[in-house]
């Protein structure tokens, strides 16, 4: 079976990070979402893998992708509009890397799910008279979604693309697979109310045209990483799940590290206090700081006279002085923040388009 992982779009949600850097190349844990979701695939035993990119973020996903060697054959396919879910489908088609007829999985780049997929792939691969699979999650806030309505017997009713006012709580998570009937269905389809072809419609379609789409619930957690709040939420979860290693280049002194902590290779942490779930990056060097749970600092970032806690911190920034705690904040590259030593004691801020700051 062949994996279409779609990393195209624009990633709007998550500005001002995503002016600069695809959002599926954001890390969570210290690891872009991207490489997680290939590496879900590959370990489901899929190793020809097909990703969808767009054209302003498209090179750099290759650049990211064709440095790390992940076991699979990957292919990049441009879809040159954002234009929905199914139309990167019809592009895989179009570009000659789904075949007519073929079963494949397919995976949202910017989705982060608990447990991997294997069982999923399996479960598909032995029920030949399925057409598709589909995974539900329940959640509290269905109106970002896809949202399922199943019959009493657990097949599918109807599936709505996010409703302002969702008939039920379960959530359409961005894994699905297809025979080779999506094809029809994408092509039949006609573009939503936001103008995309939507993978929703495709499946509702499979589904009125009598072909057999089986709902699997996901019990464990699901995350879509589109905004700030959530690729915080995904990082906490990642975190829990990662067996801690400290990196024998890297050096310790004076420091109180707890056992959920993973530190990278020439991390150095002088005089500091980090409270697992934590990871500190490679080369990163933290001093004279406490970094607390569920934050990730990446590669190459100085925080200094800092206490900082539940933080994604992008690499080579610079955090020093902080007077008071930093806490649930997303930190892009190269980002300086430090305390205003000289007079006036005023806020100096030089920030990008759609950054947001939370005074104390
Ligand atoms: O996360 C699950 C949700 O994903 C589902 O519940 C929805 O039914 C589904 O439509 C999708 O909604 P999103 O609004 O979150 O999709 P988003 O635009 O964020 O795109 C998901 C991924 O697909 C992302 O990595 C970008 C990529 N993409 C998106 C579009 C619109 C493409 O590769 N091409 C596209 O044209």
């Amino acid at each position: 079976m062949k994996g279409l992982i779609l990393s195209g779009g624009k990633g709007t949600r998550l500005q001002p990070l995503t002016y600069t850097l695809a959002k599926q190349l954001v890390p969570v844990a210290n690891k872009p979402v991207l490489f997680r979701v290939i590496e879900t695939i590959r370990e489901a035993g899929v190793t020809e893998i097909g990703i969808i990119i767009a054209p302003h973020t498209g090179e750099e996903i290759k650049r990211a992708v064709s440095q790390v060697d992940f076991g699979a054959n990957i292919t990049f396919i441009l879809q040159e509009e954002p234009n929905g879910l199914a139309h990167a489908v019809r592009t895989a088609y179009e570009k000659g890397f789904l075949l007519d007829g073929e079963r494949f999985a397919m995976f949202l780049g910017d989705n982060v799910i608990e447990g991997g997929i294997s069982s999923l792939i399996s479960d598909f691969a032995n029920h030949p008279e399925w057409d598709a699979q589909i995974v539900l999650k329940e959640v509290p806030n269905a109106s970002s979604y896809g949202v399922a309505v199943l019959r009493p017997d657990g097949s599918i009713e109807r599936l709505i693309e996010k409703p302002p006012v969702p008939p039920t709580n379960l959530a359409l998570v961005g894994i699905y697979m297809f025979d080779g009937r999506v094809k029809d269905a994408i092509y039949a389809i006609e573009p939503s109310k936001r103008g995309e072809y939507e993978i929703t419609d495709a499946i509702q379609w499979l589904v009125d045209h009598g072909h057999r789409v089986f709902p699997h619930i996901h019990q464990g957690w699901f995350i879509d990483t589109g905004k700030p709040y959530d690729m915080l939420e995904a990082n906490a979860c990642v975190l829990e799940e990662l067996t801690p290693s400290i990196d024998p280049t890297a050096r310790i002194t004076g420091s109180d590290i707890d056992k959920r902590v993973t530190v990278q290779a020439g991390a150095v942490i002088t005089n500091s206090v980090i409270r697992g779930p934590a990871i500190i990056g490679e080369g990163a060097i933290i001093e004279n700081s406490y970094v607390g749970p569920f934050t990730s600092i990446y590669h190459r970032t100085t925080v200094r006279n800092c206490e900082i806690q539940r933080c994604i911190i992008l690499e080579d920034s610079t955090l020093s002085d902080l007077p008071t705690r930093l806490q649930d904040s997303l930190i892009g590259r190269k980002v300086t923040l430090t305390r205003n030593t000289q007079r006036p004691h005023a806020l100096k801020m030089n920030l990008g388009d759609h950054s947001v700051v939370h005074m104390e």
